[in-house]
């Protein structure tokens, strides 16, 4: 076989090769036959390295001869490339969309749905320019009562049942402590907002526990007014039950409010025509709140020793509302003990 013979055969061979692992889609068997024919140590190298004993009549034909088997090979073999799939793999195909088994899937965390209800109120407040306060949960009587104007011996003081730790130390029972705190220590104007747990010797049932958590708002300045509170309280409700909530206000009574009243909203469940949830109403309570009673600057001045909170002069409101009745009201659940259990299965529904 001369030189010219060997190409051809070599081409031949190539070719075959290359079709062969095109159609039957393998790209490793493609792999190895370009590695064979036109790899460094292929054979369209080894047939390369006759030219070098080719006489000079026979030099240029073969030259052309391997030349033309080169672009042939490599046109023939990009195209069994494109029609073969990617390299098969010895195991099993990966496929990335799997969900890994339980015991292999990282476990993720999220937020408690108290902690994400606060944050939505935040939010919506925080754009009001409220700040975020804390007061200590053990407190003083002064704190959680007779600075609220909730005078020793008053019946009022009766709907704030306390856990009393000493004689003048108790877990507070609401989370309106921490306006007098606020007060003591700052002067107006301000606006502050107030999350934090509370405690009560309720009995427990599905609407009662006896630790939960409040958000407490003061807002302090000069001419502040109803409308103020209105208008505040009813971005509350929207930021927490959607655009188009509505707010109304009851009359009610609060020691350290005049006038006092408890706000409803538009039930988030039905939006209006009434349901189980709202019992036929249409409203749901959401909490308390009015103007901040002069009687409370008063007793504050007196703490501080000065007239900075001199009631002739500043106008106020404030509100509290129960947080767990907020995401209750939000998520439609029915039963405030589910959100101290602790139970993954229904924290992780929310
Ligand atoms: N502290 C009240 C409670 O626990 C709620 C409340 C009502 C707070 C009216 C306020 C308010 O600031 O103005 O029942």
């Amino acid at each position: 076989m001369n030189a010219q013979e060997q190409v051809a055969e070599m081409k031949r061979a190539a070719l075959a090769a290359f079709q062969e692992a095109g159609a039957a889609n393998d790209a490793k068997a493609l792999e190895a036959a370009r590695i064979k024919f036109l790899g460094s140590n292929g054979q369209l190298k080894a047939l390369k390295e006759l030219l070098k004993g080719a006489s000079k009549e026979e030099k240029p034909a073969l030259g052309k001869a391997l030349n033309d088997a080169d672009k042939e090979l490599t046109t023939a073999f990009e195209a069994a490339k494109s029609s073969a799939g990617p390299a098969k793999q010895s195991g099993p195909a990966f496929d990335p969309t799997e969900p890994l088994p339980p015991e292999k899937a990282p476990q993720l965390g999220r937020l408690h749905p108290l902690t994400r209800t606060v944050d939505q109120v935040r939010d919506v407040l925080h754009a009001l320019g409220f700040e975020v306060v804390e007061g200590p949960e053990v407190e003083d009587e002064r704190h959680n009562f007779d600075d609220l104007n909730i005078p020793k011996d008053h019946p009022s003081r009766d709907s704030w049942d306390t856990f009393m730790l000493s004689k003048d130390a108790l877990l507070r029972s609401q989370t309106s402590t921490v306006q007098v705190r606020v007060m003591e220590t700052r002067k107006p104007p301000l606006r502050v907002i107030a999350p934090g747990r509370v405690y009560r010797p309720d009995k427990i049932d599905a609407t009662h526990g006896s630790t939960f958590h409040q958000i407490e708002g003061l807002y302090v300045d000069k001419g502040v007014s109803m409308a103020d509170l209105r208008g505040t309280l009813r971005l509350m409700a929207e930021g927490l039950f959607g655009k188009g909530t509505q707010v109304r206000f009851r009359p009610s009574f609060f020691p350290f409010t005049e006038p006092s009243a408890e706000m409803d909203c538009t039930c988030p469940a039905c939006g209006g025509p009434g349901c189980s949830v709202c019992k036929q109403s249409g409203w749901v309570e959401l909490g308390g709140c009015g103007m901040v009673d002069p009687n409370v600057f008063k007793a504050l001045n007196k703490a501080r020793g000065d007239n900075a909170y001199d009631p002739e002069v500043w106008s106020g409101f404030a509100f509290g509302f129960g947080i767990e009745r907020l995401a209750m009201r939000r998520h439609g659940i029915t039963d405030i003990r589910l959100f101290l259990e602790n139970d993954l299965r229904f924290l992780r529904q929310i």
